[in-house]
């Protein structure tokens, strides 16, 4: 993400370290064991879905006083954007992106290709030509609308096979009709129009102790070697960071994936923080615990190497989050994943976010 704005009258003394951080000891931060390095504070922020946006105001308000950066949850995707194919509807991201304005909140761009979520008539393409001509002119469309206003895009998301061993690439829509180059070609075209913003490669399952995961690490290596080969511009690796509460975090195995990182050049954002709690004990009290300890144990892990340019929770209260419905628990008990509660009181997980926001950890 590129500096944001200061906020003039800022209220809140976190979101001014913050923004300060993101305007320049950020960059002191990117050099692995530099003095002071470790405790520059790092931005803050949530995705935001547009209907409690719109229809709660106690919502509005959280994201306005906890957040540095703002990232459209859903709004950006095709399916929203895409109804049809003549057409874009860009009125949910344009109502998230005014108000991160307003707050003087950055705003991270989710995501310019995926597999999913597109919409029936893109499903239904059939040919390289239509493929790769729906592609350029959405990302065209898209970028040059917020160019200057989305510093960072996600810019292609989920590319990596969930076990990369074989073939690395996932099987999407995009695979079948353009080959692994639609990754190159969603880069080459968003740097093209917005050649100010910082282009992020997205995906998930980096952090954990199993043979399954090391390959998905390398498999991003490699991806990012192979695109830098070819001088394709990418500045990021996202990591999503749905964490799963029973597993152990691989410390080692994500410090030496940060440190290769560094080696490329690649900087790091975590892009969808969240604990899915489903299997742990059903006592509130002790899974908000688990959960903080378990963020805690895995920022400090990656910090301690590759400072990230920001961290974003996927949604920001639980009482919006979508572990409800992909990870629901078999007690049938309300799922804790984020780091307010469904009341928008902060939980033990907050206080492990703010000690990065804040520039003590
Ligand atoms: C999820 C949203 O949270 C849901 O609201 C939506 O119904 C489906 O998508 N990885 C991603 C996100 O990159 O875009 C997904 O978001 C969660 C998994």
């Amino acid at each position: 993400m590129r500096a944001p704005t200061p906020k003039r009258d800022s209220p809140n003394p976190t979101r001014r370290d913050a923004l300060r951080a993101a305007g320049g000891v950020l960059a002191a931060g990117l050099m692995p064991g530099a003095a002071g390095a470790q405790r520059a504070p790092i931005p803050f922020g949530s995705a935001a879905q547009i209907e409690p946006f719109r229809s709660e105001p106690q919502y509005r308000e959280a994201l306005k006083r906890h957040c540095d950066v703002i990232v459209p949850m859903n709004d950006l995707k095709w399916e929203a954007l895409r109804h049809d194919r003549a057409n874009f509807d860009f009125s949910g991201a344009d109502e998230l992106v005014a108000f991160a304005e307003g707050n003087s909140q950055a705003v991270r761009g989710h995501t310019l290709l995926w597999g999913e979520a597109l919409p029936a008539w893109a499903k239904a393409m059939t040919s390289r030509a239509e493929a790769e001509r729906e592609l350029v002119r959405h990302i065209e469309m898209v970028v040059d609308r917020y160019r200057g206003r989305i510093a960072t895009w996600d810019v292609v998301n989920e590319v990596i096979r969930f076990d990369p061993r074989g073939e690395p690439m996932r099987d999407t829509l995009w695979q079948r009709l353009l080959g692994a180059e639609h990754v190159e070609i969603a880069f080459r075209t968003a740097a093209r129009v917005d050649p100010k913003a910082r282009l992020v490669l997205n995906d998930f399952a980096f952090e954990e102790k199993s043979p399954l995961i090391a390959a998905r690490r390398r498999s991003a290596l490699d991806l990012i070697r192979r695109l830098q080969e070819r001088n394709v511009p990418i500045h990021g690796l996202g990591m999503q960071a749905h964490l799963y509460g029973e597993n152990p975090i691989d410390i080692d195995g994500l410090q030496a994936f940060m440190a290769e990182l560094t080696r490329l050049g690649i900087e790091i954002e975590v892009t969808e923080l969240d604990v899915i709690d489903w299997k742990l004990p059903a006592d509130a009290a002790t899974r908000d615990r688990t959960a903080a300890k378990l963020v805690s144990t895995y920022l400090d892990a990656i910090a301690a190497v590759r400072r990230p340019r920001a961290v974003v929770t996927w949604g920001l209260s639980d009482r919006h989050s979508w572990i409800h419905q992909t990870f629901p628990r078999k007690d049938g008990a309300q799922a804790r994943p984020l780091p307010l509660d469904a009341d928008y009181r902060p939980k033990p997980m907050m206080d492990v976010l703010d000690r990065y926001r804040r520039n003590t950890s």
